[in-house]
């Protein structure tokens, strides 16, 4: 006996009249036409099921604190810095842990059922750390939180980093994270990424650098990254993240760089979003987009996945956790609006990113978690082109959040009719 099959969906892949059962909060079968009782059933019209999403960069000790103690005026990574360094002493942990807990909320019910969430680790009372760790195991059943020691203030510019990273990752702390552009020195900038990755590499961890976020074209610190990955035989365990000073690299160099970084089988993480609104403030016209080379990467093989980075703190104002959105800014930024290219940025935000957070039993084969988003949308495209309502997420075959389809109902002069935005060719009949 199943526990509930999925009847008539459309997979990401565009297989379409296919059902999904489930059993014991996995996967059992994938197919056309499965013939099996069940507990449960839900008919979906030819709906599209993904996966969930994933944020493969995000910082949830910070979300939902825009204004304090002041809004950021510049709009700068640099005020953004300082207006958080003001707010951290006054921080408390029910604080950072209601903060942090709505937006987990906020992203359930937008069908993103895993956060990577870097914690600055340059508060020496490791609070925020602490107050994370506690509700990554509370919100366990429903959404996996992976956290990454990042030191906000740098790793070698704050005396007591060195120490506060070790102390986080002995707390349980995931992942080994760092800033090395906000070193004092482009030599300490290096020197941090090397012990960074020796740090992981000694403890089995993952490793994610926050990584030339600056539009210094001279800011190169991903060379040493790829480097150091070889070095120390990390393949395929370490991401870049955010890599904007690539944005504005001369051409020369960086088909010099993007070959180093496919060989060391890094990940890439754009945060299309925020590269956006931080990057360029110094620029006049024209400005730079500060996103990184995300077409390029992508074109060249590197895995490229996408974050949210921020909703609603000292860096950016906006947001509501849609990794939806994410992927459309990533589409108009990084101008890539060929239907592949839409598809890469729909992978970005749900496969490529489950692989860069080594997520266990993610997927749609037999045998994966059942956990997965139906779409009002009938492809990935159209998925991205409407921020789709997400009509069910379901966590371990369970349905933990149901939004109704969008649907507008029209009075013109009389005549009555509803529109949902869908592409003609693939309405709802
Ligand atoms: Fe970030």
């Amino acid at each position: 006996m199943l526990d509930l099959l999925i009847r008539n969906a459309t997979l990401p892949d565009g297989r379409a009249g296919i059902d999904i059962a489930i059993r014991g909060g996995r996967i059992a079968e994938v197919a056309a036409g499965i013939d099996a009782p069940a507990r449960d059933t839900l008919a979906l019209d030819g709906w599209l099921v993904t996966p969930p999403f994933v944020d493969p960069h995000f910082h949830l000790d910070s979300t939902l604190s825009a204004g304090r103690p002041r809004n950021n005026r510049s709009g700068t990574l640099l005020e953004g810095i300082e207006i958080w360094a003001d707010l951290v002493p006054t921080l408390t942990p029910e604080d950072v842990k209601g903060r942090a807990r709505e937006l987990c909320h906020w992203s359930i019910a937008r069908g993103c059922l895993a956060i990577r969430s870097h914690v600055d680790v340059t508060d020496d009372s490791l609070m925020a750390v602490d107050a994370l760790i506690e509700l990554r195991e509370e919100l366990a059943p429903w959404i996996d939180l992976q956290l990454v020691a990042f030191p906000q203030n740098g790793y070698y510019r704050y005396r007591n980093s060195p120490d506060n990273i070790v102390r986080a990752l002995d707390r349980g702390v995931d992942v080994v994270g760092g800033i090395p552009h906000f070193e004092r020195t482009t030599d300490d900038g290096a020197r941090s990424v090397k012990v960074l990755c020796e740090t992981a590499a000694e403890r089995g961890l993952l490793v994610d650098l926050h990584c030339d976020e600056t539009d210094d074209p001279n800011s190169r610190h991903v060379e040493t990254l790829a480097r150091e990955t070889e070095r120390l035989g990390l393949q395929g365990r370490v991401v870049g993240s955010h890599l904007s000073s690539m944005h504005s690299m001369d051409n020369a160099y960086v088909g010099k760089l993007l070959p180093l970084i496919a060989e060391a089988e890094m990940t890439a993480i754009a945060n299309p979003l925020i590269n956006i609104s931080l990057q360029g403030r110094n620029d006049t016209y024209p400005k730079r987009r500060g996103m990184t080379r995300v077409k390029e990467m992508v074109a060249t093989g590197i895995p490229v996945a996408l974050g949210h980075d921020c909703v609603m703190d000292p860096w950016y104002g906006l947001g509501s956790h849609d990794m939806l959105e994410v992927a459309h800014m990533a589409a108009h930024v990084g101008h890539m609006t060929g239907v592949e290219e839409m598809r890469a940025l729909f992978a970005g935000v749900t496969t490529t990113a489950a692989a860069a957070l080594h997520l266990d039993g993610y997927g749609l084969e037999p045998g994966c978690h059942a956990d997965l988003v139906v779409l009002q949308a009938r492809d990935p495209v159209e998925a991205i082109r409407l921020r789709a309502t997400r009509l069910h997420v379901l966590r371990r075959g369970a349905v933990i959040a149901r939004t109704a389809p969008e649907s507008v109902s029209l009075d013109l002069g009389g005549a009555h009719r509803t529109v949902d935005f869908l592409a003609p060719q693939s309405a709802a009949e």
